[in-house]
């Protein structure tokens, strides 16, 4: 124990510490308190404080969730040793005045700033400094001010906004205006639970405690692919705290598990072979979150290391190791993957090589596209408790669903006997849909008898959770000499890793949409995803059309060239109109708005186009909603009527994109009832019917509509003079269930999804190549929240950006090369205005009042229009990610 630090107790608020032997003495929102150990700061705010606004989204100095107030400047707390505070004040956010708390929950709620919410206390604590010494900040001044804070979520502007309005408030000591009850569809509605996001109030998996909890840990396999010869648990059982150390054999139920295919194993079995660096070799548990760790060191494993697979063409190069030779359960039937195969697509409508041999203009490339790491800003906690005979879970995940039926399947334990609830979720992005440390905590917790948290360090998040894909892209497109397109040639190869995740449906979604959204019909398409022994890649915002979009949409753009025709030009003549057939050969609906989003940006591109200053890049994209392709897809959401108020229960998760004050607007439009008569509650097996995991963009369109199918009966209850007081104990039951046509369904114009969402983005350079601006057009069939949909377009566009000029994911022998601080993750000050234009065409009388889900396709252009306006400006036709040669990254970086 190091020495005694230093005190000072104080008048008026001063800090002060006191010399007290081995007691390390702090102050804390004006209260001295005490440590009889050295500790971060962090832990000390967090663990003994229970100071919830304090996130842990790094642990490494790299992310801002964790900042606090330290003597008036912003300062992470997890780099901060309690040793080092003698003398120092300490705020947190729920140290601020009444009045403080007030300004900082209602700007962040009024203004969209909060999404997920993770990053949020972080970005308010940098908010307070700043104003305190600037009272007037310019909005350049704020981006300055949080540039060291992510947010993965909403690109900054909205929290740059509530900034702007926050310091009006306390400026001019203004009152704060009345909050607004509307939650009608069409509204700006502020978030449900943006307060107390805002306030660090909001709980997330990592936030809760339990009396006689203990801590889980993985032992992670050191190499990609190596075989275990020996796991020796005697060094960690012999370390204190240490209550248990767990192994293969220790899995009640069934080691394998995964959505689509179980091929995923819990823990990999002593002369088996790892597949992954994520691979859990162990699970020690131990009383302390330290001992643990120190545990799961001192686990003695022995290994035989084998040359990994880290490519396509090793994993289809003749001879090559089968990273699943022994087969897994899929569907119910046993698969043994050949030549390291996940899963081939194929799309064939006409004759796309007749079409492109008498096509006027041709062109082709091939295109790589790296893996991305999702980099949500909370990562992965579960925590499992025994409760009588059976498990409840507190997860942060996006299904409890898929959730319930896996640890149910893992423990061997029936489904009645388990009980999943979500808490808060710090962002998925997709990156949440596979199973992490839920089924973990789950079986520590069943094998241990006692409450067990597991959490995964960022770093451990970054080696575990699947990626976005990484695929190369062949293509060739042709024209007529009008510039009308006539047919498409393109094959595939994606990356999927060690594991399936959901790496057949993204191949799948590539190849439906590599076409564009475009009127042609002659498509020849291949596609083919390869196990590898790389991290594994699943979901991830935009799942495969992201990858498809730089290809094709960089294809259109040099055949626009080839004809004389600008960009803008080629994709108005050959635009998706209603009626006509997509390449995939679903009919337009009436509503489709594909030509609108081309029409709202050409001004702007005409504009740019004729000054010599800017350079401007164009893509367009499509993008589905719901799962379709005749994989059964139900929405679900009912009403309970308690205390007189409304309790809207669906299981859509809540990842940042605002689902619970969707469910909200429609009940309210619907019942003509107001946001403060009504509660929306977390995913809860035991409360919340299965709606289904929140993917695809399917949430408001499913979830929605289940919304206002139940909503209508309570309003028919209502229209009848009854009260909600009468209605007391009642439940309204809400489902929506579409069936879509499978793939190689025989129908000429088959329906593989509910819905398509079509827009335009144009990115704008200065001479230097430095963003400017970008516009983004949306069709988004009706929006429910605009506030909202702004926030998910200026987020996702953040995140395309990201992808285009400066995220990367470098592997060596299949082990990541990067941390958080070195993924290349936009800040603030990277970020242009973003220009949204929402194009709402549909009938509001449609499903979920027509709206369509936005959640995808915001971040799917942004590469390919970079990529355009790159080469209008020096030239340069680039063909990978992130591009090479700009303002952003060098060439050969
Ligand atoms: S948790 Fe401290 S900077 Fe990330
Ligand atoms: S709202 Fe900022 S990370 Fe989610």
């Amino acid at each position: 124990m190091e020495d005694a630090i230093i005190a000072v107790t104080g008048e008026s608020g001063q800090a002060k510490v006191q010399a007290s032997g081995a007691l390390f003495t702090v102050l804390v929102n004006g209260t001295v308190h005490t440590s009889a150990r050295d500790m971060l700061l962090i832990d000390f705010l967090r663990d003994e404080l229970g100071l919830t606004s304090v996130k842990n989204g790094c642990k490494e100095g790299a992310c801002g969730t964790c900042t606090i107030v330290i003597d008036g400047k912003p300062v992470r707390s997890c780099v901060q040793k309690l040793s080092k505070l003698a003398g120092k004040t300490i705020l947190t956010v729920e140290g601020f005045s009444a009045r403080e708390r007030d300004v900082f929950a209602f700007a962040f709620s009024s203004a969209g700033a909060v999404q997920c919410g993770f990053c949020i206390p972080g970005m308010v604590v940098c908010a307070k400094c700043l104003i305190d010494q600037h009272p007037a900040p310019t909005r350049e001044e704020i981006k300055f001010a949080i540039r060291n804070n992510y947010c993965r979520c909403t690109g900054y502007a909205k929290i740059e906004d509530a900034v702007l309005l926050a310091a009006k408030l306390i400026r001019e000591q203004a009152p704060l205006p009345e909050a607004s009850l509307s939650g009608r569809v069409g509204d700006r509605v502020s978030r449900v639970d943006a307060p107390a996001k805002a306030l660090g109030s909001a709980k997330y998996a990592d936030d809760f405690s339990f009396p006689g909890m203990v801590y889980g840990k993985n032992v992670f396999s050191r190499y990609a692919r190596a075989r275990i010869l020996a796991i020796d648990p005697a060094p960690a059982l012999a370390l204190p705290g240490v209550v248990a150390v767990y192994t293969a054999g220790d899995i009640p139920g069934k080691r394998y598990i995964g959505h689509l295919a179980q091929d995923w194993p819990g823990m990999i079995d002593v002369g088996e072979q790892t597949r992954c660096c994520g691979d859990t070799l162990a699970m020690v548990v131990a009383e302390t979150r330290e001992q643990a760790e120190a545990a799961a060191k001192a686990v003695a494993v022995t290994y035989e290391e084998l040359e990994p697979i880290c490519s396509c063409d090793e994993a289809a190069a003749p001879g090559a190791h089968q990273i699943h030779a022994e087969g897994f359960s899929q569907f119910g039937k046993w698969v043994v993957p050949e030549n390291n195969v996940l899963y081939r697509e194929r799309l064939h409508r006409g004759d796309a090589e007749a079409a492109l041999d008498g096509a006027a203009f041709v062109v082709e490339g091939t295109f790589f596209v790296p893996p991305v790491e999702h980099a949500f800003m909370e990562p992965e906690t579960a925590i499992a408790l025994p409760e009588g005979d059976g498990i409840r879970i507190i997860t942060g995940g996006q299904g409890i669903y898929d959730e319930y039926h896996e640890v149910s399947a893992y423990l061997g334990l029936p489904m009645e006997k388990l009980r999943i609830q979500s808490a808060s979720v710090g962002g998925g992005f997709g990156g949440k849909e596979d199973m992490s440390v839920q089924h973990q905590a789950a079986l520590c917790a069943y094998l241990c008898r006692r409450p067990v948290k597991v959490s995964f360090s960022r770093q451990e998040s970054i080696n575990y959770h699947p990626k976005r894909h990484a695929m190369e892209i062949q293509g060739r497109m042709g024209c007529d000499a009008n510039g009308i397109l006539l047919g498409l040639r393109a094959r595939i190869r994606s990356d999927t890793g060690a594991y399936a995740s959901l790496g057949g449906p993204v191949l799948q979604r590539a190849c439906t949409h590599v076409g564009g959204p475009y009127n042609y019909q002659n498509l020849d398409v291949e596609g083919t995803a390869y196990y590898t022994n790389n991290p594994p890649a699943g979901a991830f915002r935009g799942f495969g059309v992201t990858q498809a979009c730089m290809a094709v949409e960089s294809l259109l753009n040099q055949l626009a060239e080839k004809a004389g025709l600008s960009g803008w030009e080629i994709r108005h003549r050959n635009a998706i109109r209603p009626g006509q057939s997509l390449p995939n050969g679903q009919l337009a609906d009436p509503d489709t708005a594909m030509v609108e989003t081309l029409e709202a940006v050409k001004e702007a591109f005409e504009r740019y186009e004729a000054d010599p200053d800017y350079h401007v890049g164009i893509a367009s994209s499509m993008k589905n909603a719901g799962v379709g392709v005749g994989v059964p897809d139900v929405g679900r959401c009912n009403l309970g009527i308690h205390g007189g108020r409304v309790h809207v229960r669906s299981s859509a998760a809540a990842i940042g994109q605002g689902v619970q004050t969707i469910l909200l607007q429609i009940v309210c439009e619907v019942t003509g009832l107001t946001r403060d008569q009504i509660d929306v509650e977390h995913p809860d097996t035991h409360l919340t019917p299965d709606s289904g995991t929140t993917t695809a963009s399917r949430q408001t369109t499913f979830a929605g509509q289940a919304a206002r199918v139940a909503a209508l009966q309570l309003k028919a209850d209502l229209d009848r003079g009854e009260t909600l007081a009468a209605l007391e104990g009642k439940t309204y039951l809400g489902e929506f269930d579409f069936k879509s046509d499978p793939m190689g369904s025989p129908k000429p114009n088959p329906v593989s999804h509910i819905a398509y969402g079509f827009a335009t983005q144009l990115v704008v350079l200065d001479r230097a190549g430095k963003l400017v601006e970008v516009l983004a057009a949306h069709d988004i069939g009706r929006a429910i929240n605009p506030l909202s949909a702004e926030g998910q377009v200026e987020g996702g566009v953040a995140m395309g950006l990201g992808y285009a000029l400066t995220e990367h994911f470098p592997l060596k022998a299949g082990i990541p090369q990067v941390k958080l601080g070195t993924l290349g993750l936009p800040k603030s000050t990277f970020m242009p205005p973003v220009k949204t234009l929402l194009i709402e065409k549909n009938d509001p009388g449609g499903v979920a009042f027509g709206a369509k889900g936005l959640g995808e396709i915001v971040c799917c252009m942004a590469a390919p229009a970079c990529q355009n306006a790159y080469y209008k400006m020096d030239g340069v036709f680039r063909t990978r990610l992130p591009l090479e040669g700009t303002y952003y990254r060098k060439a050969g970086k």
